[in-house]
Formats: C-alpha cells, structure tokens, sequence
C-alpha cells in the first residue's frame, strides 16, 4: 500500500493538488479535453462549455442545479447528441465527431440518468447486448462466425464475472425488470463495464437507490479508480461528493462556473448562488 493509500488520499488527488480551482483549469495529464462546446436548442443555450479538462485516473464529479445542461454535457461528449459547435480530444483522439457507438469503442462509455436496461430480457442477455449494442451491429456482422463464436464465450465469461463481482449473479436469468432501480443502477454499470472502458461516465448513478446499495455503489466507482479507469459522475448529492470525488466540475445555466477540489466547492459562494438561483432544493445536501 502506497503512503497515498494509508492517508486515503487517490493518486489522483495528490495529482491535482496544486491546480488551481479556476473554470476551465488545466490538468496534469488530461483524457478529456473539450473546448468551447455549445449545443443550442432553438433559442435555449443548454450547453456552452469554453473549457473543461478531465484529469486521468480521477473520480470528478459533475454538479450543477436541475437544468444546467449536465445531461446535454454527456450526451454530446458520448455522441448520443450533436453539438451546435466545439470540440474535444478523447485519449489523445479527436472525438467531437466520432459516433457513440465510436466513442465507446475508443473507451468512453456511459450510464443513463434514467437507466436503459431492457427490462424484458434477462440479466444476463442485457450484459452481453451491453458488449454489442455500444459497439454497433455491424461490427457484429462482419465478423467470421468462428470467430463471432469465440467472442460470445469470452463475453459469457466476462458478463459472469462482472455478475459476479455487482453481487448480481444470482439474478443472471430473472427479467432485468424485476430488479430494483438500485440493482438496475449496478446491472448498468456492469454492462458498461463489458467494453473494458478507459473512462466512465455516470449520470446519477446514485439517485433512487437505497442507502445500503448506495455504500456498495460507491465502493464499486472507487474501485474503478484502482483499476486505473477515469470517472465522470453527475450527482447531486453533496456527502456523495465528498466521499468520493477527487475534482468536482460545476455547471450552471449551461456554462462551467467553476471547478476545484471538494472542500474549495462546498465553500464557493458561486455554487451556492447557483443553486438557490435555480430554486434548488438547497435542504437535500
Ligand atoms: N432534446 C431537448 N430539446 C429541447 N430542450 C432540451 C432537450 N434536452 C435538454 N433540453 C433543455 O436543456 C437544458 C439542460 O437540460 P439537461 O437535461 O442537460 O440538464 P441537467 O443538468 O441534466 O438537469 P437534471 O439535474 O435535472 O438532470 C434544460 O433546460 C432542458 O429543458
Ligand atoms: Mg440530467
């Protein structure tokens, strides 16, 4: 164990220590870095991010005020959505045109603030469209069927283990609708986890889930962190924020407002202006 795990500081944290709390700020050694991103939906300006730059290896928290364009955010960066202009650089490729379908084979992939798990199928089928559905059928179809055979063993294995590990192993074969919205949360990030991501982006993960599975939730994104995997994660929840994010990212009326670490947040009269000028719901901290 290194002195950085005794004190229960991230190698990422120690990383970002000395930048600076500033929108817009630059990292060490960044995976993402998107660059005057805007996506307008007629006359609403729903995202309009100059400059965001996401540290490797971090936990970084995406927080903002219902309606700040988070969800937007992610789409575009996954290709789910188009942007109206910007760019950005994923893993040192240009990925502001790249499909999702792209975007996750490149090794960024994503969790839906309302999951998507098909709730007809069961568990373990939803794991292994999880495989092909990111990646695109047609990439499926070229393949040899030998070769198509292969790779459907190997993705058995894998969705087993993954079962496994998400405590959903003995559920492999129940319809995924019968699961809890908490159990639904860890079968989508297990699914997710099936392209061996090199970052993962989780809108809500934690919202309508238990406490209990709200601890194991948490522990299972740190151990994604071990893993050397990089975490965006929009949360409102604030202790959430605290127990796990290494950076936090804030984003109000569509424009990044400030970033910094936990502690620098929580004291930021901007965010606190932020929310309340949304009407946020301030007592949910
Ligand atoms: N497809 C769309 N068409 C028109 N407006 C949209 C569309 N998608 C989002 N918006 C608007 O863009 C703004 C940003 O929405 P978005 O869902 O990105 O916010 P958010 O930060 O994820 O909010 P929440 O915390 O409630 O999930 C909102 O005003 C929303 O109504
Ligand atoms: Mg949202």
């Amino acid at each position: 164990m290194s002195a950085d795990q005794q004190t229960g500081i991230s190698a990422a944290r120690a990383a970002l220590s000395g930048v600076a709390a500033e929108p817009g700020v630059a990292k060490p050694d960044p995976i993402l870095t998107a660059a005057g991103v805007r996506r307008a939906f007629g006359g609403l300006v729903a995202v309009d991010v100059e400059h965001l730059e996401v540290q490797r290896g971090s936990i970084t928290a995406l927080i903002g005020p219902n309606g700040a364009g988070k969800t937007t955010f992610f789409n575009l960066l996954t290709g789910f959505d188009r942007p109206s202009r910007g760019t950005w650089d994923f893993n040192g490729r240009r990925a502001n045109r790249m499909r999702s379908y792209q975007v996750a084979r490149a090794g960024m992939v994503r969790t839906f603030q309302l999951t998507k798990a098909l709730t007809r199928m069961s568990v373990m089928d939803n794991m292994l469209i999880g495989a092909s559905s990111q990646i695109g059928e047609r990439m499926w179809a070229g393949l040899l069927p030998p070769l198509w055979r292969q790779q459907e063993a190997a993705n058995r294995e894998k969705a087993l283990e993954l079962l496994e590990r998400f405590k959903l192993i003995d559920k492999r074969e129940d319809y995924a609708g019968e699961l809890s919205g908490g159990q639904r949360k860890l079968l989508e990030m297990a699914r997710a986890l099936m392209l061996d991501p090199k970052m993962v982006m989780l809108d809500e993960p934690m919202a309508g889930v238990n406490p209990a599975l709200k601890q194991s939730l948490l522990e299972h994104i740190k151990g994604l962190r071990e893993e050397g995997m990089t975490v965006l994660f929009v949360e409102h929840d604030m202790d959430m924020v605290h127990e796990i994010a290494d950076w936090v990212a804030v984003m109000a009326a569509g424009q990044l407002i400030t970033e910094g670490t936990p502690d620098q947040i929580s004291a930021d009269r901007r965010v606190i202006d932020a929310y309340l000028g949304a009407h946020h719901d301030a007592a949910q901290r």
